[in-house]
């Protein structure tokens, strides 16, 4: 099959180098030709584990091309997949890619010769697919949906620093199409997976995105309100208390034959500094503003908006009241990307932090295994200073946050570090620091935890 992928950013690259490696001809269309240099020179423009060795792959099998050019790209393409930017406006996310997307298209479907499905990939409000497309569609062809080309929403569940796995041993491929014979063009298209595959309306696999992430979202804000609650309380751990919570067997997984299995990691409940990422705070916020244009109300949403919005305050907060007045102070903010593995700083709590720090007048010093100083600094300003390695960063400080759990940190030699320190205050906000690793001599503040039973 034939496809051509519009926008290569995380989502789309991940999406055509894999769609390649099933054995389909991908063409991977961004309008950025730095891009599409390194796409068509076999490098990966960002960070992501396995991806360069797939697509050195797929470039090497001569299934998969980049190319600035749509019209050119979509010669004989039996499907495209839109996976542009939806950045948020003050109207809830801007259509202005997606839109100019299916223009573009729309302006070749006629001298296609074929049909055509045109898929959405990119997290779009209900209703996008079927109205706003497809008139973009319709009018610069002078075709009917459904009719003369094919139209889906075909969501994406990779999650970044994992998203190869994710596409290569997905758990569901939800098709959302308007027409039958796109359901089934589609399914040719990932006919190699067995995981469940949902065929439904557009509407439905557009409100299924945002439902995943709006709930995995809610566990980790209850999950932070829990934390917030005791650490007000002696005795209480919320890791544990999430462990017990966990052993619900409602929340085992089903491995056949009426066998079940505990999941072991608790996943989406673990406290820490807050949702980052280019998903859960933009997705979140857009189906809240959605809803409430409906003239539904989304409440609980709003409160898990709310909640993470003021994590990264609280947390400087907590920091303020074991250090005193910030200003001055030499704090060290460990981890920069949103979460481990990825070098992307979008929402990032970790900045958000250290932007909050130098604002009350700390001297900031960061750290990150992969972001760079040309990052850190474009973000924080120059006033910052980048550090190449975790134990630089530390040296000296005042106080050190601890906001992405790589593993690099949970290596560290934790009691090295707080003797480099010149006050021994960790706040552990990813829980990344064992017990066993716990230095001694050290004030470790730990998330979830009662600020009294800091380690001293
Ligand atoms: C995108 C969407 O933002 C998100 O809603 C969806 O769930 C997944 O796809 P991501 O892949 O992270 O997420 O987007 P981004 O990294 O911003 O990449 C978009 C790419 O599209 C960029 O490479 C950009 O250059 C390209 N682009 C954008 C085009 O080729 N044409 C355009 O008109 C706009
Ligand atoms: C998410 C969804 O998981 C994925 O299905 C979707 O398609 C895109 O959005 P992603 O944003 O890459 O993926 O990362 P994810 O691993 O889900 O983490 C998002 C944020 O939540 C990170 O900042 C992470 O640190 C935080 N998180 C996650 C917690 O604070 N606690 C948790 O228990 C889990």
């Amino acid at each position: 099959m034939k496809v051509t992928i519009i926008g290569a950013g995380y989502v789309g690259l991940v999406t055509g180098t894999g769609l390649a490696g099933l054995g389909h001809t991908v063409v991977c269309v961004d309008t950025d030709p730095r891009r599409v240099g390194a796409i068509e020179n076999g490098k990966a423009p960002f960070f992501e584990p396995g991806l360069d060795e797939l697509l050195a792959k797929a470039r090497a099998s001569g299934k998969l091309s980049a190319s600035t050019s749509l019209r050119d790209s979509l010669k004989d393409a039996d499907v495209s997949i839109i996976a542009v930017g939806t950045p948020s406006n003050d109207d809830g996310i801007d259509l202005k890619y997606i839109r100019a997307a299916a223009r573009e298209i729309g302006e070749q479907l006629k001298s296609l010769g074929r049909f055509h499905v045109v898929t959405v990939k990119s997290t779009v409000v209900p209703m996008t697919t079927d109205t706003v497309v497809r008139q973009e569609l319709e009018a610069a062809s002078g075709l009917l949906a459904g009719r003369d080309f094919g139209l889906a929403m075909n969501p994406e569940f990779l999650r970044e620093g994992c998203a190869v796995e994710d596409f290569t041993n997905p758990d569901r491929i939800v098709l959302g199409a308007l027409d039958a014979r796109s359901h089934e063009i589609l399914a040719q298209m990932y006919a190699g997976f067995s995981c469940p595959m949902l065929k439904t309306t557009p509407r439905n696999a557009e409100m299924i995105k945002y439902t995943s992430n709006a709930l995995l979202a809610a566990l980790i804000s209850f999950s932070n309100e829990i934390a917030q609650v005791c650490e007000t309380i002696p005795g209480l751990d919320e890791s544990v208390v999430m462990e017990g919570v966990h052993l619900d067997r409602r929340w085992w997984v089903d491995t056949g034959q009426g066998n079940r299995k505990h999941p072991g990691a608790v996943t989406y409940l673990r406290a820490g500094v807050g949702f980052g990422g280019s998903c859960f705070p933009k997705d979140v916020k857009a189906i809240f503003e959605f809803a409430q244009a409906q003239g539904a109300a989304m409440p609980l949403l709003e409160s898990v908006l709310t909640i993470n919005e003021e994590r990264a305050n609280r947390i400087v907060a907590i920091l303020e009241r074991q250090v005193g007045s910030l200003n001055g102070k030499r704090i060290a903010v460990l981890g920069l990307a949103f979460k481990p593995d990825t070098d992307d700083v979008r929402e990032s709590p970790g900045m958000k932090i250290a932007a909050d720090l130098a604002r009350r007048g700390a001297r900031v010093v960061t750290h990150d295994p992969i972001v760079t100083a040309e990052i850190a600094t474009a973000n924080l300003g120059p006033g910052v200073t980048h550090e190449a390695s975790a134990t630089a960063a530390v040296a000296g400080a005042d106080a050190a946050i601890i906001a992405t759990s790589w593993d690099e940190y949970k290596r560290l030699d934790w009691t090295a570090i707080a003797r480099s320190m010149r006050n021994a205050v960790i706040l552990d906000g990813r829980q990344v620091i064992k017990p066993v690793d716990l230095p001694a001599g050290a004030k470790v503040l730990t998330i979830g935890k009662h600020v009294g039973e800091a380690r001293t």
